[in-house]
């Protein structure tokens, strides 16, 4: 237990130089107490300026990060701030965007959704008949299979960098299975293929099991309609399946017997294993979790108290345990969960810590309902080899210096 007074005098401290986590601020004591701040002395800006709110301006780095473009400059990545974002929600402008085709600019007017193949009923639904389902929210992450990097990274690495293609949001749609019902499925129907309006026609067949489970056609994003990055006016969302699976700017669902063997499902999104077979239709993203406090880029200002913070989740269901090492696995300590802990949904987990100053490597490690338990890199790269681009979910060490700053280890 650390007495408050010295609490609020580290932070009076901090108040006129750094932030925690090392931003600088600003070095006049003109607004500082006792002497009354600048901007209560004048009128503050009106409400409606900007119409749709925008972040405060000191925030302009908690932003969006471009990972990798194609020659194109067509197919996109970027990364979520995990680092910069506190609890589990992802803020719409920061939901982090894969795209294969670029963003298609739709009327909600004009889209279409097609349902055909082994169906009793083909149908097409305008975006009206889709809201005119009974409807329900759920929170749930999404995840790029790419997620991770089975290649060794620079030291400067950032949570964001590691594991920033992750997101949360809540979720609003129709229930797929209610959309099939209407169109009656056929016996013998077993995938259904999902098709992209953009200009990649971005494809992928998914399970039947899937799709009467608990597959949605969202419309709605964190209580707003899709940003056209997710896929504007609607996208299928396949809870815990890897995210290029729930297709965005949906507009054709098709039945059939069997997976249809798309580009995507072929020549992409495949795991290639060490004997050279690659598997195929590795739908599920696994346990993971990453601390995002203190995590790479960071830098701690003195020995004392702090909070271990992070994200973990799985793509089976519900987060049971974060187990946090402070000295590279030697000691483990179970972390608190931050409520609500749903299945399929990113997990905050929180662990006092008190740092002694010295050199130390943090660890965590995630649990879920199945009884599995997110792996070491060595563990992980003893099944799975290093042919692969996808589906990597090891333990990502953090290494704090005696200096405080904070460094990727792979
Ligand atoms: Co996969």
């Amino acid at each position: 237990m650390v007495p408050r007074r010295g609490v609020l005098k580290g932070a009076a401290a901090l108040a006129a130089g750094t932030t925690a986590t090392g931003r600088a601020v600003s070095q006049s004591r003109s607004n500082l107490p006792p002497n009354i701040p600048e901007w209560m002395k004048t009128q503050g800006a009106t409400i409606l300026s900007p119409p749709y709110g925008l972040p405060s301006p000191f925030e302009k780095n908690v932003i969006r990060r471009q990972r990798t473009r194609t020659p194109t400059q067509t197919a996109a990545t970027t990364t979520t701030p995990l680092q910069d974002l506190q609890g589990i929600i992802t803020p719409n402008g920061l939901h982090f965007e894969r795209d294969h085709g670029g963003v298609p600019a739709i009327d909600p007017d004009q889209h279409r959704l097609m349902v055909h193949g082994l169906v009793e009923r083909p149908l097409i639904f305008t975006m009206d008949d889709l809201t005119r389902f009974p409807s329900v929210s759920r929170l749930y992450f999404i995840e790029c299979s790419g997620n991770g990097s089975w290649n060794v990274l620079p030291p400067a690495t950032t949570a964001q960098e590691s594991r920033g293609l992750l997101s949360c949001a809540e979720w609003t749609g129709v229930p797929l299975a209610t959309v099939l019902a209407e169109a009656g499925v056929k016996p013998g129907a077993a995938w259904l293929l999902a098709e992209g309006a953009d200009a990649a026609a971005m494809t992928r067949s998914v399970p039947i099991a899937k799709a009467m489970d608990d597959a949605l056609l969202c419309y709605s994003q964190n209580g707003e309609r899709l940003r056209p990055e997710q896929g504007y006016p609607l996208r299928l969302l396949l809870p815990g399946f890897e995210g290029n699976m729930s297709v965005k700017w949906l507009r054709r669902l098709k039945l059939g017997d069997q997976p249809f063997q798309t580009r995507e499902e072929t020549g992409q999104y495949s795991d290639l294993m060490p004997n050279g077979v690659a598997r195929q239709f590795t739908f599920v993203m696994e346990a993971n979790s990453i601390i995002t406090f203190p995590s790479g880029g960071q830098r701690l200002h003195g020995p004392g108290s702090y909070e271990i913070s992070g994200l973990a989740w799985s793509g089976r269901g519900r987060v049971t345990g974060v187990e946090v090492s402070t000295d590279g696995g030697r000691q483990w300590r179970r972390a608190a969960l931050q409520e609500p802990v749903l299945t399929k949904c990113l997990t905050r987990f929180r662990l006092p810590w008190t740092w002694d100053g010295a050199p130390a490597l943090l660890l965590s490690r995630s649990i879920d309902e199945t009884g599995y338990i997110q792996p070491s890199r060595a563990k992980l790269v003893a099944v799975r080899g290093l042919n692969s681009h996808y589906h990597y979910n090891a333990i990502q060490p953090w290494q704090v210096a005696a200096d405080g700053t904070v460094t990727y280890v792979a």
